[in-house]
């Protein structure tokens, strides 16, 4: 018996390549031999934050041995930057994107104004360091309190009468969270290799979507998609940044076509937090109402985050604040506010993250004004159905979430009272918030070839930016196609394979894993049903649905000794492969029912009140995600979630000086996050079972909601050691002293 591969704790198939430096990254695919004669593009940025480039001087750079072109508005071709539909969506936010050295404005500070190409590396570093640019600059707008001008249309939401039930409820409170800009950070720096074969493109790029990088270039360069070939194997981290072509990837497209030669890019550790977008400063003002019996009446969320001046960038601020816990009345307005800052992007958890922070906490604040527990206060407000679409859930377990949880970590004895709990020098406390996450689910398509030596490779354009696509997808393939583990073979990350949704949004195995079970169920069914007509067959004359496919032998369900291998099959059919294309579409489940994914956060800290200092002593998530396809890699995708959660709640702030918009710790000396000193004790335990109304596994993604909750989750832990409620993230020594 072969055990399902499916559930198993299978280590990443990759992980040999990536260790043993076999896995080619974007900015590695000329050292691997990919492609030849790369020269190396260097850019040069702006130094204002706001203003006109009066003047550039490239001549000593131009004047260096192996310089082979300097490029900006003033010698760079007009590109005709059409529309397109891609990531972000425009028909969401607006605006567009930033046009490359198509004119002399200044949008920010850190904006490519300029990229010198040359032989070597060290050549175009140099020669770039030589370039003089002259501004007109003024004081940039980078505060959401003084914006760089009104406010954009704002989006809405209402039930009921928040206003009429906020003056009747019983207790009311209002309070004004404050979430600060974060960076990716990424360990891999994102890259492009660019090359022109007439007027066909080929791209090596960093990108967690082949499909949309094409799309975008197309667009900017105004030529079809199909001349297009993104190629994107392997990526080194991006929770979100890779989900969009930032302008390097144009820069290099378009230095490439000048000096006809492939042309690469790689953004510098400094030049990733201009370059690339971020997580953007939210303030999240929230009233709510309750009854004496901690029911909710009304919530009304003001919600204001920064996007810069050129392109209106939203996020899903709203969803968590629409269904979360039953509550009549509630009235939502999400601005976004232009500063003269690049375009902020999704990141990990994006919006649900930061609006959990806010409502979390208020919870917790409620709780205490009511003298209630907070878990109990939570429990109360528990709805029936989907308060905000009124559809029935398809699984919503956070219940049994909050039951697991509080067991684990003795939720029981904790004594309410702040400052009640001490080791020594260190104030204790523990803290609690809900994650949730809705499921997104698109369409997707792949194909399965089996070879006559009985190995299958499956194709998909989907992207593993981590989470280990590779690994769970093969594991999806092997069960549907009845083979072990190492005779199959998933491969991704090129254009010009079946099409994928972005990876991103938690919708990968949702979507790509369907499609692939999908696809290889059609090439196991093509394989019975050619030994089944074959009359050389052992098999044949059998009806296909009393063939099932075990270790890559087909044989009779009832008589496991009539039947042959795959292997036998293909060769006497002498037939060199078969080859299956299926999908998934998703159909109106999620317009039948309210899904998502849900968990129960748990923190525990220590606070040494004379220093400031905040320490975990341990985060424990208990999750609801649907069926687990990989315990391993979703426990990794857990505590790598939770340890971004830690960062955001106690380390990570991008620093903007106002005076010129400079961010001043654009590296990852200054950039803190959480090293192995601050994450002692984090665990996830997934409910497991399955979600079959989400999608045809029965998964509702797991990535995003692993982050969620972690922040407040932290922040109400250090105030039940310290009593003192810290609304502004991240916590920072100064904020305790
Ligand atoms: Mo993630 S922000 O969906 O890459």
């Amino acid at each position: 018996m072969t055990r399902p591969a499916a559930g198993t704790p299978l280590s990443r198939v990759d992980g040999r390549l990536k260790v043993t430096g076999q896995a080619a990254y974007a900015a590695e695919h000329d050292a691997h031999g990919t492609v030849r004669g790369v020269v190396h593009g260097v850019i040069v940025t702006s130094t204002v934050g706001r203003g006109r480039i009066t003047g550039i001087d490239t001549r000593a750079a131009a004047a260096q041995r192996g310089v082979l072109t300097v490029i900006s508005h003033l010698n760079a071709q007009k590109l005709p930057y059409l529309p397109f539909r891609g990531v972000p969506d425009p028909a969401r936010g607006g605006g567009e994107r930033l046009r490359v050295f198509q004119d002399d404005r200044v949008r920010f500070f850190g904006q490519p104004v300029a990229v010198v190409v040359a032989e070597t590396l060290e050549v175009a570093q140099h020669a770039a360091s030589l370039v003089k640019v002259a501004y007109d600059g003024e004081r940039p707008a980078t505060d959401l309190a003084s914006p760089a001008g009104p406010p954009n249309k704002p989006e809405n939401y209402q039930r009921g009468d928040a206003e009429a039930a906020l003056r009747q409820a019983h207790t009311r409170l209002e309070r004004t969270y404050r979430l600060q800009r974060e960076h990716h950070n990424p360990m891999e720096t994102h890259a492009t290799i660019a090359r022109w074969d007439g007027d066909r493109l080929t791209l090596w790029d960093k990108t967690q979507n082949v499909l949309n990088t094409r799309a975008d270039l197309a667009a900017v360069f105004g030529i079809p998609a199909e001349s297009i070939r993104v190629v994107s194997p392997f990526v080194g981290g991006a929770f979100g940044s890779g989900l969009r072509a930032w302008p390097h990837v144009t820069i290099a497209a378009l230095a490439a076509r000048q000096v006809r030669r492939p042309v690469k890019v790689v953004l510098t550790r400094k030049q990733m937090y201009t370059g690339t977008g971020h997580r953007p400063v939210t303030g999240y003002t929230l009233t709510l109402g309750a009854g004496q019996d901690g029911r909710l009446t009304a919530a009304v969320h003001d919600i204001r985050a920064e996007t810069s001046t050129y392109e209106d960038y939203r996020e899903s601020l709203t969803m968590q604040g629409q269904m979360v816990y039953a509550t009549p009345n509630v009235r939502q307005t999400y601005r976004s506010i232009p500063l003269d800052i690049n375009t902020p992007t999704y990141m990990r958890g994006p919006g649900a993250a930061t609006a959990a922070f806010a409502i979390e906490c208020a919870m917790d604040e409620l709780a205490c004004e009511l003298g209630m527990d907070p878990i109990e206060l939570r429990l109360r407000n528990e709805p029936d159905r989907d308060p905000g679409t009124g559809l029935p859930f398809s699984t919503r377990r956070l219940r049994e979430c909050f039951r697991v949880g509080s067991r684990t970590v003795g939720w029981d004895d904790r004594d309410p009272e702040p400052r009640s709990a001490r080791d020594g020098d260190w104030l204790l406390g523990t803290g609690v918030a809900v994650a949730t996450y809705h499921t997104v689910r698109a369409p997707a398509q792949a194909l399965a070839r089996l070879d006559a030596d009985g190995d299958v490779t499956v194709q998909c354009a989907t992207s593993d930016m981590g989470p280990g696509t590779y690994t769970s997808m093969t594991q999806v393939a092997a069960d549907a196609l009845g083979l072990p583990v190492p005779r199959v073979r998933f491969q991704l990350g090129d254009s010009t394979m079946p099409p994928a949704p972005p990876h991103g949004g938690s919708m990968t195995m949702a979507s790509v894993g369907s499609a692939v079970q999908d696809t290889c169920d059609k090439l196991r069914l093509q394989a019975i049903r050619l030994a089944v007509e074959d009359p050389g067959s052992p098999l044949h004359g059998a009806s296909a649905g009393d063939v099932a496919v075990r270790n890559g032998r087909l044989h009779l369900r009832d008589n496991p000794g009539r039947g042959e291998t795959y292997r036998q099959l293909l060769a006497r059919a002498n037939r060199p492969h078969l080859e299956a294309r299926g999908g998934y579409t998703p159909g109106d489940e999620v317009e039948r029912f309210s899904t998502h994914a849900y968990g129960a956060v748990f923190a525990q800290v220590a606070v040494d009140e004379r220093l400031g200092l905040v320490r975990i002593r341990r985060v424990l998530g208990v999750y609801d995600a649907g069926r687990i396809i990989n315990p391993k890699l979703a426990e990794s995708q857990a505590i790598g979630g939770m340890v971004g959660g830690i960062g955001m709640a106690l380390l990570e702030h991008t620093v903007t000086d106002p005076r010129d918009g400079r961010i001043v710790n654009a590296n990852l000396a200054d950039y803190l996050v959480p090293v192995n000193a601050d994450v002692p004790d984090v665990n996830a335990v997934y409910l497991g079972g399955d979600d079959r109304t989400a999608d045809p596994i029965g998964v509702k993604g797991l990535a995003e909601v692993v982050i969620v909750g972690v922040a407040p989750a932290i922040a109400n832990a250090v105030y039940h050691a310290t009593g003192r409620r810290i609304r502004n993230l991240p916590i920072t020594i100064e904020a305790l002293l």
